[in-house]
């Protein structure tokens, strides 16, 4: 190909080129008059723009108007006079008050007292301290009391059990005659010590070495039987009597017998070990 043909050529795409140039730029200026309102057609919008404005704001103002005349209003209180309370009246309702309250009190306590007799009767029915309480048949009674090294503590009789010897009976009648159930007791070979001192009421024990009781709390000491060999006491342990039924040891602890006066020794039991509580004195 020669220099004239190709410049033939490219006059020719060149002249295509600028046909399609001009052909563009006249759609685009046809294009620029679409969608252009007439002047009555904007005038007619602005108009129906302001027209819909207006009612707008009609429908709002009526709103308003129709919000603030129904607020409701609160009616006026009516204020009762203050009147001074009648003295009397305070008074008397303070009077009947403390009555009510002496009464319920009065009520509870003498309901509290009662009760509590009631139940004290009612133990005592049953066989508590201060009833008839059997301790078991005569033998097996002298049983315990020498299994446990010559004393037998029975809690719900608050007493001490101990043997007393038939050989003393003489002597004894001598000195418990006035003590009837003591002395049967006694007589069937035993014995119901009341487990308080009879100085200040302290729980006596027993001392397996003296064979003897020996209260702690100040030292009065009595022999096997309960009577006193020592301390500040003012007697012998005091005691219960008992009854023999159908072969069972019967205790009532519904009377305390005093203890035997100072110097009562019908036994003639001395100290047969080491005291427990100090050394024996005031005989
Ligand atoms: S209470 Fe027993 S000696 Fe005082």
């Amino acid at each position: 190909m020669n220099s004239t043909t190709i410049i033939t050529i490219a006059i020719a795409v060149i002249a295509v080129l600028g046909l399609g140039v001009v052909l563009t730029a006249t759609r685009r200026s046809d294009m620029s008059g679409v969608g252009v309102l007439s002047r009555e057609t904007r005038k007619r919008d602005r108009n129906a723009a302001k027209t819909a404005r207006k009612a707008r704001h009609d429908v709002e103002a009526s709103a308003v108007a129709v919000r603030s005349s129904a607020v409701a209003t609160m009616p006026v209180a009516e204020v009762e006079p203050w009147v001074a309370p009648d003295p009397e009246i305070i008074g008397e309702s303070r009077r009947a008050f403390l009555n009510r309250a002496t009464f319920t009190l009065m009520s509870a306590s003498l309901g509290g007292f009662a009760a509590a007799l009631i139940a004290f009767l009612w133990k005592g029915a049953e066989g508590g301290f201060g009833s008839k309480i059997n301790a078991g048949k005569v033998e097996d009674v002298i049983g315990q009391i020498r299994s446990g090294g010559g004393f037998f503590y029975l809690p719900e009789a608050r007493s001490w059990i101990t043997e007393y010897p038939k050989e003393s009976l003489a002597k004894a009648e001598l000195v418990y005659g006035g003590q009837a159930p003591v002395l049967a007791g006694m007589s069937a070979g035993v014995i119901a010590l009341y487990q308080k001192c009879p100085h200040l009421g302290c729980r006596v024990p027993e001392c397996k070495t003296s064979q003897w009781f020996e209260c702690p709390c100040h030292g009065s000491q009595y022999n096997r039987v309960g009577e006193k060999k020592g301390g500040p006491a003012p007697r012998g342990m005091d005691r219960f009597g008992i009854s023999v039924s159908s072969g069972f040891v019967v205790i009532d602890t519904g009377t305390v017998f005093g203890g035997p006066p100072i110097g009562t020794n019908t036994t003639g039991q001395e100290a047969e070990g080491p005291n427990c509580v100090g050394a024996s004195g005031d005989h």
